[in-house]
């Protein structure tokens, strides 16, 4: 029961149904510039109690505020901005660089970097994130035993939160993650790190309901967008990935008792260089867990190594696959993936029809489908 199985789907538009044996997010009036708490725009002088500062001023005030970031690199160490505040709305605009420390061992055992915890009604404009993660996924290449890494920016428990050009880079873990949150609007994001910088998924999002991600370009060493239990309601829209894994749901099932996926749409797509394309990953074992009503649609996918889907509609995908089997329905006898639907799909390898490969997979195709449909 503890082996793992893959459900994995081939980039396409999927409306799935998967009940898998098994089975959480989320962060004017007054304007407090954190230069004026202390805060030193060198890189260097350590500005984490300034922006703390400012923070619960624009917390306590009585009408909306704005925490006002300058141009100019600010090192900050681990920061938990949190919530329950009296103002009703703050908005965070950085016109500079929020900079990690550069040893990793400062906050790489603290999970996070930048924590919005039980905020409500948050709206960051702009600015960039750099984790400085290089050391770390140095260290973790190195098969050294290393510290687990903190996630550039967090939203734990948060609602009714925006970001608008926000740019996370080298981030030495994921770079956002949205858990116990609702209500969530991204756009313009720039997402990079290096292909080969381990687990720096681009946007992680679990336990969270009515998360929207549009206009986002993601280039990073894990998934793109990693979707974990308990999220509903998520919309990705056009979103360029690549380098890095795709965009994963899962894995899932991984405990008995988990809340489900559902109501996912990932539309306009375009992947490039990447792992996978779309795909969805569970834990072959037992799990109220599930996954339905997903849709995967318009993607356009370059050179994408192992295409996979599992229980989808795939429609409108076009591209050129990196191995010889474009689509692959890997799916379990004891679970078979059903309801697939196929609808023009043309994947080609070196220029050439592209194969598929079915296993306890069924489901039906229309239009155009190359490769032939195994279903
Ligand atoms: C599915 O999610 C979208 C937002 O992504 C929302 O507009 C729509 O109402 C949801 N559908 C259902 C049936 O809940
Ligand atoms: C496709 O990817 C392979 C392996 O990742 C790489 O060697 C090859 O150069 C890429 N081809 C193109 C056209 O980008």
């Amino acid at each position: 029961m503890e082996n793992k199985t893959s459900y994995n789907l081939l980039l396409l538009l999927a409306s799935l149904n998967l009940a898998f044996l098994f089975s959480s997010c989320s962060a004017s009036a007054s304007s407090f510039n954190v230069v004026s708490f202390g805060a030193k725009a060198d890189g260097k002088s350590d500005s984490t109690k300034a922006f703390l500062d400012a923070w619960a001023q624009a917390c306590g005030s009585a009408t909306a505020a704005t925490v006002y970031v300058p141009k100019g690199r600010f090192l900050l160490r681990n920061s938990v901005f949190a919530g329950q505040c009296k103002s009703t709305k703050i908005t965070v605009r950085i016109d500079g660089t929020l900079v990690a420390p550069s040893d990793y061992n400062v906050i790489g055992n603290s999970k996070y970097w930048l924590l919005f915890q039980q905020v409500n009604t948050v709206t960051i404009n702009g600015g960039i994130l750099d984790g400085q993660g290089t050391g770390l996924w140095a260290c973790k290449n190195s098969g050294k035993s290393c510290p687990g890494g903190a996630t550039s920016i967090s939203f734990m428990n948060s609602n009714n939160i925006v970001i608008n050009g926000l740019t996370s880079q080298n981030s030495q873990l994921y770079h956002i993650v949205f858990n116990g949150c609702n209500n969530v609007k991204m756009q313009g994001v720039r997402i990079s790190a290096s292909r080969t910088s381990p687990n720096t998924d681009g946007i992680h999002v679990q336990l969270s309901t009515s998360v929207s991600i549009y206009n986002t370009r993601i280039a990073t060493g894990d998934d793109c967008v990693s979707v974990g239990p308990g999220t509903a309601n998520l919309w990705i829209e056009n979103v360029q990935c690549g380098p890095g894994h795709g965009i994963s749901i899962g894995s899932l099932g991984k405990h008995l008792e988990e809340p489900g996926v559902q109501n996912v749409t990932v539309k306009t797509t375009t992947f490039t260089g990447t792992q996978n394309g779309v795909r969805i990953k569970s834990w072959g074992r037992p799990s109220n867990g599930f996954a339905r009503n997903i849709l995967f649609q318009h993607a356009v996918m370059s050179n994408v190594s192992g295409v996979k889907i599992s229980d989808v509609t795939y429609q409108d995908i076009h591209g050129s696959s990196a191995t010889a089997v474009a689509v692959k329905f890997d799916c379990s006898s004891e679970y078979p993936c059903s309801r697939i639907r196929m609808e023009n799909v043309k994947l080609t390898y070196n220029n050439q029809v592209a194969s598929a490969s079915c296993s306890h997979a069924d489901g039906t195709s229309s239009g155009l489908v190359q490769p032939t449909s195994c279903l």
